[in-house]
């Protein structure tokens, strides 16, 4: 069910969960002055309560609210990349959060988006928990349709059409003395170099450790329910069906379905969720990725993406 804002402001104020879009991909909703609501989105999602979710916030002081011991750097890159497509995990005062929300960690993940509607929200509600609007494992939600694949046409979703971004913030985290990055998102790691100086690696953690700093790594995720055979070499020429890009020749394919162009890693990212979704639309059970392309920027968090959503 499509609702408008101010129907969305009260169905969150009355302890509802609801389907919100961000640019990145639809969060699924609750305020985080509300653990039951908290509760319920696990529930819904059928995620793991070890998970962490990521706390969407109006304004970049209001951080401070939650988090102690603030890293050096953060206010830069609050000042450059908020609002925006990353999201900072800090030491936070546990009274401040409610640990349902992070998974009884010391830390939580903070963002604020770029969507004017899910500004609109966090203004006039307050500071809102948001995990993707898809059911745990499943691809993300960048269109209210995928929303409603997931959870059914009952279910509310504030209509703000397709993700222009299409794929999740970045996250980073201040280790030892330095920023890394825990997951590869919107914005690539080369984006940082101009406020960090450098260019912050991907925290690969022993797992005894990874637990605390990156649980989300440790979850299914992003598969739809074809299988993805990931192709790093040639075109097999089988007849087969392809998951790749309109700029390359794929002869006697049954069917390909496109990222776009080889020139534009982003219109691929964005496009990534809808294409998942579509094998299994398609009913297709098997299917060959294209898996050639380079291994920077953004072409890494596609990469990263596609290798999970093939892990059954
Ligand atoms: O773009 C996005 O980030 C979207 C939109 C809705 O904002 N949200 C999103 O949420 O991708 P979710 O729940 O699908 O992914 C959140 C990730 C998980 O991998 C989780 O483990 C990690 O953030 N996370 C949350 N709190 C954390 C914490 N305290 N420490 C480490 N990782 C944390
Ligand atoms: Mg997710």
């Amino acid at each position: 069910m499509r609702i408008g804002l101010d129907e969305a402001v009260e169905r969150l104020q009355r302890g509802e969960v609801i389907a919100i879009p961000t640019e990145t991909v639809y969060g699924l909703a609750a305020p985080l002055a509300n653990p039951q609501a908290i509760e319920q989105i696990f529930r819904l999602k059928q995620r793991p309560q070890e998970n962490p979710l990521i706390i969407h916030l109006a304004d970049a002081t209001d951080v401070e609210t939650y988090a102690t011991n603030l890293p050096p750097g953060l206010r830069a890159l609050t000042d450059a990349f908020w609002p925006g497509s990353v999201t900072f995990i800090l030491p936070i005062d546990p009274a401040t959060v409610p640990a349902v929300a992070r998974a009884s960690l010391p830390t939580a993940a903070f963002r604020i988006p770029h969507h004017a509607l899910a500004r609109s929200l966090t203004r006039r509600v307050g500071a809102l928990v948001a995990p993707s609007a898809n059911l745990s494992g499943r691809p993300s939600a960048t269109t209210p349709e995928h929303v409603e694949q997931d959870f059914g046409f009952d279910f509310p979703v504030l209509d703000g059409g397709p993700c222009v971004v299409g794929i999740e913030s970045t996250i980073l985290i201040y280790v030892g003395d330095k920023w890394m990055i825990t997951r590869l998102g919107a914005l690539s790691a080369e984006a940082f170099r101009a406020v960090l100086g450098y260019v912050p690696a991907l925290y690969v953690a022993p797992k005894a450790e990874s637990v605390v700093i990156c649980p989300g790594q440790h979850f299914r995720h992003y598969a739809p329910k074809a299988q993805l055979v990931l192709g790093a070499g040639a075109y097999p020429g089988d007849p087969v069906n392809v998951l790749g890009f309109d700029d390359r020749t794929y002869s006697g394919a049954h069917q390909v379905i496109s990222l776009g162009n080889m020139t534009d890693p982003e219109i691929a990212c964005q496009r990534l969720y809808s294409a998942l979704r579509s094998l299994d639309e398609k009913g297709l059970s098997q299917v060959w990725v294209d898996m050639h392309f380079p291994d920077t920027g953004l072409w890494k968090t596609l990469a990263e993406r596609l290798r999970r959503a093939a892990q059954k």
